[in-house]
């Protein structure tokens, strides 16, 4: 069956099963990355979509002030005219809350939302299935959208555009299309890479966001908002050292906190602090930067072996055993946000303050 989970307005939350991402390739020697670090959910938030910790309501989520902007107006403006929200897509890093986004939409509209991602939806009658059981106003959330193949990406056309399906029937020269009708719906479309989507598709969303990295300031908020949740005491120092080392992404974030507590609940009665967020953190090998060993290693063959850059992106594959795309689309926007690489046209750069946290005080030093 293509959904994957499925929330109505009023009905408590079920416990939903996502779509496994993607196996990463690894070189022999590479170690996989620390599970800590992670930017995509791991098995047990997939089953419990993060459960009791995701924001509900639109005021209750930190961060991504522009994004919120808009979606308040687009869905006052909806509420307004009595209409669905107009189809949406949403990009930008793993980690950084669209699922949580489309969820607290369907809250705000008072309307279901169904979560599928498109390697679910391989087959038409998955995606008609779906589309036949979506109710007026419903959302209709597809992860990774990019993985649409062409077939399924046709078929969303005339849904997307008159709330209508059409369904092949017969084949050869008995083949026919059989059009139903649907109820307006709301498409949120969500994807690492907007690039790669064909404009045919991207042109039929009436709003595309991109969500950002989280300040630190944002991700302490989170932070401290979490541990209310999980009844943990924090202090704002220590709140802040765990969202220092988080990568920018709340789903980071939440994971370490949950960490540090098990440290704070055996070594200080529970209570995090500074020292203690700081210690733990320490102990679970997370990088005061929350880099990784694979950060890490882009950053030493750049500067060890191309004396800081331009390196070509193929290079840094090599060296880490990571595929480009997965260092195209994790590593280097981190990397990139808080300014240890650039990229040039003739390839990635590590900056001054690469080469200064991995140890080195500067260029001439190693020239
Ligand atoms: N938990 C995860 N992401 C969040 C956000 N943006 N705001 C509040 N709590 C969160």
């Amino acid at each position: 069956m293509a959904i994957v989970s499925s929330k109505q307005p009023t009905e408590p939350e079920r416990q939903p099963q996502q779509q496994k991402p993607k196996a990463k390739r690894q070189s022999a020697e590479a170690p996989t990355r620390s599970e800590l670090l992670q930017p995509n959910a791991n098995k047990d938030e997939q089953d419990r979509l993060e459960e009791g910790i995701r924001p509900q309501r639109l005021a209750d989520y930190i961060g991504q002030k522009d994004l919120k902007t808009v979606l308040e107006i687009a869905i006052a403006a909806a509420k307004g005219r009595g209409e669905s929200l107009d189809h949406l897509l949403l990009y930008g890093p793993p980690g950084l809350g669209k699922t949580t986004m489309a969820l607290i939409l369907a809250t705000e509209m008072g309307v279901g939302c169904k979560i599928t991602a498109a390697p679910a939806l391989e087959r038409p009658r998955d995606i008609v299935g779906l589309l036949l059981s979506l109710k007026p106003g419903d959302i209709l959330f597809i992860d990774e959208i990019h993985r649409l193949t062409r077939m399924a990406e046709e078929l969303l056309y005339p849904p997307m555009e008159d709330f209508r399906v059409d369904i092949p029937t017969g084949k050869g020269q008995t083949a026919r299309t059989r059009s139903l009708s649907l109820p307006p719906f709301t498409l949120v479309g969500a994807t690492t890479r907007v690039g790669s989507l064909t404009s045919p598709l991207r042109d039929r969303f009436g709003l595309i966001q991109r969500l950002r990295f989280y300040e630190p300031d944002e991700l302490t908020l989170i932070v401290q908002r979490t541990a209310e949740i999980l009844k943990v005491q924090i202090t704002p120092e220590g709140a802040a050292e765990i969202a220092r080392r988080s990568r920018g992404t709340p789903r980071i974030a939440n994971r370490l906190l949950k960490r540090v507590r098990d440290y704070a609940q055996v070594k200080a009665a529970g209570r995090i602090d500074l020292e203690i967020a700081a210690e733990a953190l320490e102990v679970y090998n997370v990088d005061p930067c929350g880099l990784d060993w694979t950060d890490r290693t882009m950053l030493s063959v750049m500067i060890n072996n191309f004396k800081g850059g331009p390196v070509g992106l193929e290079a840094i594959a090599a060296a880490t055993g990571e595929d480009t795309q997965t260092i195209e689309e994790v590593y280097e926007p981190y990397l990139m946000q808080i300014g240890f690489i650039h990229r040039t046209p003739r390839g990635r750069v590590a900056t001054t303050a690469a080469w200064k946290h991995l140890g080195y005080s500067s260029h001439s030093e190693r020239s």
